[in-house]
């Protein structure tokens, strides 16, 4: 049979429709025009000092009109008097850059406040109780205030939460969290104390924890509960700072299964959760996310040497691309995902991926007390600079995700973490004390001094770049730990 026929059978094409003459064609959305600020402060120049970045809207915008690209205009419009320093809620007083000063005294009325009782309207809460405890007095020592006063309360709020099972729930009676109860126990080790300490029923942990191992080296985050990087890196930070055994314990079906450690298969599990885009996502498949990229660089770190098992398991050159691309023009502050909002918050979770990835850039630490920083910043500080003191200062203290938003104890905490990682820079000596955790016990830091557009007086405590928690706190907690072994059965 040939493979072109001989004769040609006619084909027939349908007509394309006459257009109805009367129908004019409908023109085309347009993106809309942003102003430079509400109606009052349009015409008003920016403060002297800024950079054209910081007030302009962007010069490339997409002329497609979609909800996503007009959300990210209406937030432009409400971000851009603020950044300008011209909004009529901005107390200031401004530096020479256009920068207003951080309300300090506010910002810690509001956290004293936080950890008060709370109105009825507060009730979903009520399964972030660790959290709640956390994030307030976090806050607080950042801003200078001593959490060593909150002792006592904290222990009476945390030890009913405690299940003899093992772990924190979120609240009293409560099933086992990992989250509550990495906040519970990150809380105790920053008010510290053998109390605090010897509250901790680290047995049981290590036991719960083993329950929550998973054959293909993740963690759930409860029994029975989704398996994700929080899970993971929850894990890692109890287990290190409690000094737990590494081995799985007897009764562990993950031990049944052949499983050894519960570090076993971790960095794996990680490495399967960075995306195409070289971001991390919550688990294997899905969209990447800045809060879970933190929770993945900062399990790898107390895992190993950054230096070491970052590049092994991660596609630095793309996670860096991904990471660089949270960073918006003019608003300065970090967006947790492609095509969304900045967010506060993401000062934290996105900002804290930066010094983990420096210190693996940097390479080998090369004595006990020496910064080397081989690759300069990789992020705009001055943009979160700007974005933070600009446009996340509540008028009545307390911070917030962006401005019209309202402030709240987590955006609080995490936009403060996020000034002190940019005034930091973190680094790590070959010091440590501790060998089976090296990369987590060897981190020092020192004040950025060069560049800064915030004033000497708005400088923050830096904070554990793997923990969230002061410095000293992880050591002393962790030190007390080694010296009472948790029995191997
Ligand atoms: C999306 O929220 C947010 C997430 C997918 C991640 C939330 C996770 C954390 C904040 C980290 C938890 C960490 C620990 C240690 C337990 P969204 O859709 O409201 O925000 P977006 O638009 O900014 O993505
Ligand atoms: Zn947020």
């Amino acid at each position: 049979m040939p493979i072109v026929s001989s004769h040609r059978r006619k084909v027939r094409f349908p007509k394309p429709p006459t257009p109805i003459a009367t129908e004019k064609p409908k023109p085309k959305p347009k993106r809309r025009q942003i102003s430079s600020g509400m109606a009052s402060q349009e015409s008003q120049e920016p403060r002297p000092g800024i950079p054209a970045v910081f007030t302009q809207p962007p010069l490339i915008r997409d002329p497609l009109v979609t909800e996503t690209i007009d959300l990210q205009d209406a937030t432009l419009e409400k971000c851009l008097p603020f950044l300008k320093g011209v909004h009529d809620k901005q107390s200031g007083p401004f530096n020479a850059y256009g920068v207003p000063t951080l309300n300090r005294d506010d910002h810690v009325a509001y956290l004293y406040d936080a950890l008060e009782d709370y109105p009825s309207g507060f009730a979903m809460m009520d399964a972030s109780r660790p959290w709640m405890v956390y994030w307030s007095l976090t806050g607080l020592f950042l801003m200078g205030e001593d959490p060593i006063q909150f002792r006592e309360r904290v222990l009476a709020t945390l030890r009913p939460m405690q299940n003899s099972t093992g772990g924190f729930g979120g609240g009293h009676g409560q099933l086992s969290h990992i989250a509550g109860s990495y906040a519970a126990v990150l809380a105790l080790a920053t008010v510290g104390g053998e109390d605090a300490f010897s509250m901790i029923d680290r047995h049981a942990m290590w036991q719960w924890l083993g329950r929550l191992k998973q054959v293909d080296g993740g963690f759930r985050v409860c029994e029975d509960g989704e398996e994700d990087v929080r899970g993971a890196y929850c894990v890692m930070a109890i287990l290190t700072l409690l000094d737990l055994p590494v081995a799985l314990p007897p009764t562990s079906k993950a031990r049944k299964a052949g499983l050894e450690n519960l570090t076993d298969g971790l960095a794996e599990y990680l490495s399967r959760c960075q995306t195409f885009e070289g971001g991390i996502s919550g688990s294997p498949g899905v969209e990447a996310h800045g809060a879970y990229a933190y929770c993945a660089l900062a399990c790898l770190s107390l895992l190993g040497s950054p230096e070491e098992i970052i590049p092994r398991y991660m596609n630095v050159p793309l996670l860096v691309s991904w990471l660089s691309a949270r960073q918006y023009a003019p608003e300065g502050g970090f967006s947790g995902r492609t095509n969304k909002l900045v967010d506060g918050c993401y000062s934290h979770w996105v900002g804290g991926c930066w010094p983990i990835l420096q210190s693996a850039l940097d390479g080998k630490p090369r004595g006990s007390d020496i910064p080397i920083e081989t690759v300069g910043s990789l992020f705009s500080r001055e943009g979160l600079t700007r974005y933070i003191l600009g446009c996340c200062q509540s008028p009545f203290g307390g911070l917030r995700d962006k401005p019209g938003k309202n402030p709240d104890s987590y955006h609080t905490c995490y936009v403060l973490a996020g000034l002190s990682a940019l005034q930091h820079y973190h680094y790590r000596t070959d010091t440590s004390s501790n060998k089976k955790f090296a990369g987590a016990f060897s981190w020092k830091s020192t004040p950025i001094r060069d560049g800064n557009v915030y004033e000497r007086k708005d400088r923050l405590e830096p904070i554990h770049p793997l923990y969230g928690i002061p410095y000293p706190a992880a050591d002393v907690m962790r030190l007390w730990c080694e010296a009472q072994p948790v029995m191997l059965v």
